[in-house]
């Protein structure tokens, strides 16, 4: 299975500039999956409420529906990244998997960091799994992480694969995910942003080095710390 990791620095608020240079990219790979990060279509360190819903949209009205399903069914190349999620009143900071022209899967993260809590409810549907080319598959967001229950309740599901679009700040996640991927015998693909984005009450600096782990701890790759990059890596789950 040929994994391509999208570390991408998107602007913060341009959906469709954003939205246009993904799908830019996606036309110029092949891969079985292509992964981009945390919210990568809207940025991620907003100023205020307005902000956050200004860039996000439902799953089933939004920009990236037709361009990245297109993609997806005309590739056979199934895309995963995670997008600011508007359910309602309700705002989810949530990932997408999609495959062969259709919503294969959609995690609402569990875990939110820091100011995130002002703006975002807590994923209220659990961790899924889904099967894509024979393999089972779950998703994961950023700081969920740090509770190694969020990986274990894949595996036990069956994962054989997580999927992990981040926007990290702290410095451990990357050695972290070592333990994640050995102990639930997982591949682990953490596909994370690089750069900074300053908003009133906080300034955020992006840790890039996008990873796979192996499910015997070994690193499969690891990307720069502050350049954008697209790195191709086939695993066999
Ligand atoms: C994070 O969860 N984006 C740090």
């Amino acid at each position: 299975m040929k994994i391509a990791l999208i570390q991408f620095k998107p602007t913060f608020l341009d959906l469709d500039k954003n939205l246009e240079r993904a799908a830019g990219i996606l036309e110029s790979i092949s891969a079985d999956i292509a992964v981009f990060p945390e919210l990568f279509l809207s940025g991620y360190t907003f100023a205020d409420e307005t902000q956050v819903r200004n860039g996000a949209f439902p799953f089933e009205e939004g920009p990236q529906r037709a361009p990245l399903l297109r993609i997806s069914r005309e590739k056979s190349m199934a895309v995963c990244g995670g997008y600011a999620e508007i359910d309602g009143r309700d705002l989810y900071n949530s990932a997408f998997f999609m495959a062969n022209g259709r919503l294969v899967g959609n995690y609402r993260k569990v875990h939110l960091f820091n100011r995130e809590k002002l703006y975002f409810k807590p994923g209220d549907k659990g961790f899924e799994v889904f099967d894509y080319q024979g393999a089972t598959m779950g998703m994961m967001i950023c700081f969920d992480w740090l509770f190694p229950e969020a990986a274990r309740s894949l595996a036990l599901k069956g994962a054989q694969v997580i999927l992990h679009p981040a926007n990290l700040v702290l410095p451990y996640c990357q050695q972290a995910m070592f333990a994640r991927a050995l102990e639930n015998r997982v591949f682990i693909i953490t596909v994370n942003r690089v750069g900074t984005e300053t908003a009133e009450a906080e300034s955020n600096t992006f840790t890039g080095q996008s990873q796979i782990v192996s499910p015997k701890g070994g690193y499969l790759v690891r990307m720069s710390k502050d350049q954008e990059q697209v790195e191709n890596v086939s695993i066999d789950p």
